[in-house]
């Protein structure tokens, strides 16, 4: 049969409860102090208000260094890319893989040959029928959605995790990314994201 605790098991179990509490009370700023602060955690998250963006126009933001496009497509460019078989590009990808919604194209804007920063072409890329992007540094030409198409860049414009808040804002940079060195180029392949 259990014996009653004796007030010396009572002293032993109260002292090595409240040594367990005082010393967890010790350690845990410590433990806070190694874990990044959340306004750091969340340095890499920006909102973007697209409101104002009209059709055909590009807004570019500055994301962890990086300049991100912001590119509201019109009919004409949407339809131009449709007409596009992926599987003619260096870099294939179709549409829907690079665009969550067609009338938004969002990227890295950095070319993926050297990294000099192309500019946008609305009335169309020099040598192509495609309004998109033109690097002028080795004269790389990309499509709306940053799809190589000529010139010396092995890839696609990559790709950055984004969502959208409501029609007119975006959250971009939310997921866990290394940005230009992580070598996305298809939607399904961003963090985050199934595919
Ligand atoms: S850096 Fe863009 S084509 Fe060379």
């Amino acid at each position: 049969m259990d014996r009653p605790p004796s007030r010396r098991d009572l002293l032993r179990y109260f002292t090595a409860l409240f040594g367990g509490l005082g010393l967890g009370g010790a350690v845990y700023p410590f433990i806070r102090a190694l874990e990044p602060p959340r306004d750091i955690l969340r340095a890499g998250v920006m909102e973007v208000d697209i409101k104002d963006l009209k059709e055909g126009e590009v807004k570019t933001v500055l994301w962890r260094g990086q300049p991100v496009f912001i590119l509201r497509r019109t009919e004409e460019m949407i339809e131009k890319t449709m007409r596009i078989d992926p599987s003619t590009l260096k870099d294939p990808a179709t549409p829907a893989e690079r665009a969550l919604r067609q009338d938004i194209f969002v990227s890295i804007g950095i070319c993926t040959h050297l990294g000099c920063i192309p500019r946008f072409k609305p009335e169309g890329v020099e040598g192509t029928d495609q309004p998109g992007f033109y690097c002028p540094c080795h004269g790389g030409k990309y499509d709306s959605l940053g799809r190589r198409l000529d010139g010396p860049p092995p890839e696609n414009l990559h790709l950055l995790p984004y969502r959208f808040v409501d029609t007119w804002r975006l959250i971009i940079g939310e997921e866990t990314f290394g940005g230009y060195n992580e070598n996305i180029r298809v939607i399904t392949r961003l963090p985050g994201m199934k595919g």
